[in-house]
């Protein structure tokens, strides 16, 4: 209530960037004061414990990548209820992303449009916040770490930004996502083609299963797609997942359709939100279907209401993850959403 009459206008009334920072400094304040973590536990966490991939997580809600992309505020987000928090994504070094502005707003139709191309401040920076704010002996919840590719680094060569990902991040993670479906760096999304794909995934689970042997702790690894595939396209990408022993798939990115009335507006990136919900959704039951429920499905994509939610539970998915349904449902939604799905599975 508070939120939609009170907080919720003022924010919108600043362009939706200078929102989203201002929260992440309000919410990175509040991670490091933990009395306030303590109250605010207290008031949302959910308890509704399920193992996928071999991790316990205390809740199927996890925040998707993008909304915290340099671990500055996992903590925080943990405290709300989320059960899993998704950091990133994260390049080798850090990078500015693309010219502002690059995030907007669709209030009438519940949409974001965002072409953000990675802005964030590199592995040793986000490696250093997280040993101090959300390390694997202190923290609640799960960390997963969202890896991309720099915009500087040929396609061809992007199996070693994700490797030094893996090594710099891998070790404080309990699970790490490999990002090849981001709309807004050029060319990421070709890495989903069977050209691409076998010659990447290799190396990553090969790179996955030394930091793994290090550490002597399971490290799984997912895929993220774009939801803008064909189910030929789809097919490759579920045999290479197989083929190299992916440990889940969450589905979906953003998408660069413009249904309805998105045909006429005219900024480029990815839609989230509303428009998302009926495609990820689909997307998600034929994963389930082809892989017969064998694969791990993380379902993101258009989360507006807790019934979204459980749709994407029941279409096949075993965890889901919101942003948008997050910045249009504000702090309690979180909660709202493990709850209603804790009640209703
Ligand atoms: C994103 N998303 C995203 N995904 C990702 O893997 N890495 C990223 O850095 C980002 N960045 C990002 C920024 C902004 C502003 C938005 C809105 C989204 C995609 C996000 O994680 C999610 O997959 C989609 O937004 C679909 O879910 P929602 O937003 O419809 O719940």
């Amino acid at each position: 209530m508070l939120y939609s009459s009170v907080i919720r206008p003022y924010l919108f009334r600043n362009d939706p960037e200078v929102a989203h920072e201002w929260a992440i400094d309000w919410m990175e304040r509040v991670s490091a004061i933990p009395p306030v973590l303590k109250l605010m536990e207290a008031l949302y966490t959910v308890k509704d414990p399920v193992t996928v991939a071999g991790i316990e997580f205390p809740n199927r809600v996890g925040l998707a990548a993008g909304m915290d992309k340099d671990g500055r505020c996992a903590p925080g987000f943990t405290a709300l209820g989320f059960g899993h928090v998704e950091v990133g994504t994260v390049t080798p070094d850090g990078q500015p992303g693309n010219p502002k502005p690059r995030m907007f707003r669709f209030p009438e139709e519940q949409g974001l449009i965002n072409r953000m191309g990675f802005n964030n401040k590199g592995a040793a920076a986000m490696r250093h916040r997280l040993e101090k704010n959300f390390s694997r002996a202190t923290r609640r919840g799960i960390l997963g770490v969202n890896l991309g590719k720099a915009k500087v680094t040929p396609l061809d060569q992007a199996t070693q930004d994700y490797v030094k990902g893996i090594e710099a991040l891998g070790p404080l993670a309990d699970y790490i996502t490999i990002n090849i479906s981001s709309p807004n760096t050029q060319g990421l999304r070709d890495l989903q083609g069977a050209s691409y794909l076998n010659d990447l995934l290799g190396p990553i689970v090969g790179s996955r299963t030394q930091v793994s042997e290090t550490i002597e702790r399971a490290l799984p690894i997912f895929l993220k797609i774009a939801p803008d595939i064909t189910e030929e396209e789809l097919d490759v990408i579920l045999d290479a997942l197989q083929q190299h022993g992916f440990d889940g798939i969450i589905a979906t990115n953003t998408t660069l359709a413009r249904p309805g009335p998105f045909s006429r507006v005219d900024e480029a990136g990815g839609l989230s939100g509303k428009p998302l919900t009926d495609r990820a959704t689909e997307i998600i039951s034929i994963i389930a279907q082809k892989t017969k429920g064998q694969l791990p499905i993380i379902g993101v994509g258009g989360i507006m209401t807790p019934e979204d939610a459980l749709e994407k539970i029941k279409a096949g998915a075993s965890l889901i993850q919101l942003y948008t349904g997050f910045v249009y449902g504000g702090p309690d939604f979180p909660k709202q959403v493990a709850k209603y799905i804790a009640q209703n599975t």
